[in-house]
């Protein structure tokens, strides 16, 4: 659809975590999309530098999706999902836990990755009723993002996302983060001390709270929305081994690592620690419908459905549109992708060339450091006149300057497409950087 803006109102439509006033007067609209580029409305053309949203590492238009969506949606449109069920919600769940690290192995769908996230916290409230055990408190962490919904809200430890939300869910203490300002542009992301000494702080909290109180410790395996903060080494092993000696859950928030990010499959296999709950959304169907999913310890699913009279509903909890038969389409289309065009293993060879460009980017003056965890860099620029101003303003300037690339404050999120060659990674680099060159302010 062409954008007039004559003819075409931009008012109505209040958009979701957006400068509305300012992009209403100046939008960046995108009007088609293919492979690796975006296609604005005024004709130029975007490199997607962050996946989208690290949505879509296929590339745009997957024909492979298209066509899968088309046809289920010829086949049938929608089916209710409590009690009766459609192939293809069971055909992905089985597709996905293929992926996942034993013995996680069942598949709850909800329709993104806030949904995904509270329904992870009303999973581990269940599975605790269903052993007897009254654990009511939640551990997350200080600049966690668990998505927008209220249970992911009172997880958050990113202020902004909560700070005027005053009505979230009781009992949630925060942990650390894992960030050292003084340890900057580290190559590799990893800062080689401290894992043991930050996990060490949710042993802290088992000891002022009570460790039998705990119910699930919530952690981005790679704090994403913050700025892309790799966790110390050790530091996952660590949280794993405290939870295993309390009986807490684990639970690893993989929406944006999910599906190849860190070149293995899940962030859990690149950090060799396994979760008992897993959250996962956007490159499940390579951006194209949406859908999220929780994927659990076979122990979580038996315990829950088997702590229910027979004949009754075990779980009382479902959206309307869990495992959509469009979503299922495009996911299992995009399972077909990830396996056919090999997509996780050419993600894991690419990682060094693309680790190693972005910090080239280190010079420049304008870069206050750089962080890089997998297919992910978090590029952040010394603050503005306000924090978040600079970030707001670069977003916008390249964009115009035919590089999409997310910022969250003013660290820029770089999240390539899997599919990308050496030259597109260039090209973000020299489309960054003379973005920087030529801001002014
Ligand atoms: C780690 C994490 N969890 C949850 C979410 C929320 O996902 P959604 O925006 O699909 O609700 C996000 C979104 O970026 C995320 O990064």
């Amino acid at each position: 659809m062409a954008y007039d803006s004559r003819s075409n109102s931009l008012e109505e439509h209040w958009m979701p975590f957006s400068d509305n006033r300012g992009f209403k007067k100046d939008p960046r609209l995108v009007v088609k999309a293919e492979g690796t580029h975006l296609i604005d409305h005024r004709g130029g053309r975007v490199l997607d530098g962050s996946s989208g949203l690290f949505c879509s590492p296929a590339g745009h238009c997957h024909p492979k999706i298209v066509e899968a969506v088309h046809k289920q949606m010829q086949e049938y449109t929608y089916v209710m999902p409590f009690q009766v069920g459609h192939p293809g919600s069971f055909a992905l769940a089985e597709r996905i836990s293929r992926l996942t690290p034993e013995p996680i192995n069942h598949v709850f769908f909800v329709n993104s990755g806030s949904e995904a996230v509270d329904t992870a916290l009303k999973i581990a409230m269940a599975y605790h009723h269903a052993r007897g055990d009254a654990r009511s408190r939640f551990v997350s962490r200080e600049r966690a993002y668990h998505g927008v919904n209220i249970g992911g809200v009172s997880l958050s430890g990113m202020v902004k996302n909560r700070d005027i939300f005053h009505a979230t869910i009781p009992g949630v203490v925060m942990m650390r983060h894992t960030h050292n300002p003084e340890e900057k542009f580290i190559p590799g992301g990893h800062s080689e001390h401290r894992g043991v000494e930050l996990a060490n702080d949710l042993q802290r909290i088992c000891e002022t709270y009570g460790a039998g109180n705990i119910a699930a410790v919530f952690v981005e395996p790679v704090a994403g929305s913050t700025g892309a903060l790799p966790p110390p080494v050790g530091y996952l092993k660590r949280l794993r081994e405290i939870c295993d000696q309390h009986g807490i859950l684990l639970v690893f928030d993989e929406v944006i690592t999910g599906f190849g990010r860190m070149g293995t499959n899940f962030a859990a296999q690149h950090y060799d620690v396994v979760p008992d709950i897993m959250t996962m959304a956007k490159a499940l169907t390579n951006g194209s419908i949406p859908m999220g999913a929780v994927a659990v310890k076979d122990e979580i699913y038996e315990t829950v459905t088997g702590g229910s009279p027979d004949g009754l509903t075990e779980f009382f909890h479902g959206y309307t549109y869990s495992g959509h038969p469009a979503a299922c389409a495009a996911g299992l289309a995009m399972m077909d992708i990830l396996e056919e065009e090999d997509l996780v293993a050419r993600t894991h060879d690419m990682i060094p060339y693309f680790q190693d460009a972005m910090m080239s980017l280190k010079d420049h003056d304008m870069v206050n450091d750089i962080r890089v965890a997998g297919f992910m860099a978090g590029i952040e620029v010394h603050q503005g006149a306000m924090p978040g101003l600079r970030g707001t303003t670069l977003q916008k300037e390249m964009f115009w300057n035919g590089l999409s690339v997310k910022f969250t404050g003013d660290n820029a999120i770089i999240a390539p497409q899997f599919i990308m060659e050496k030259e597109h990674i260039d090209e973000i680099v020299d489309k960054f950087r003379s973005s920087l060159d030529q801001h002014e302010g």
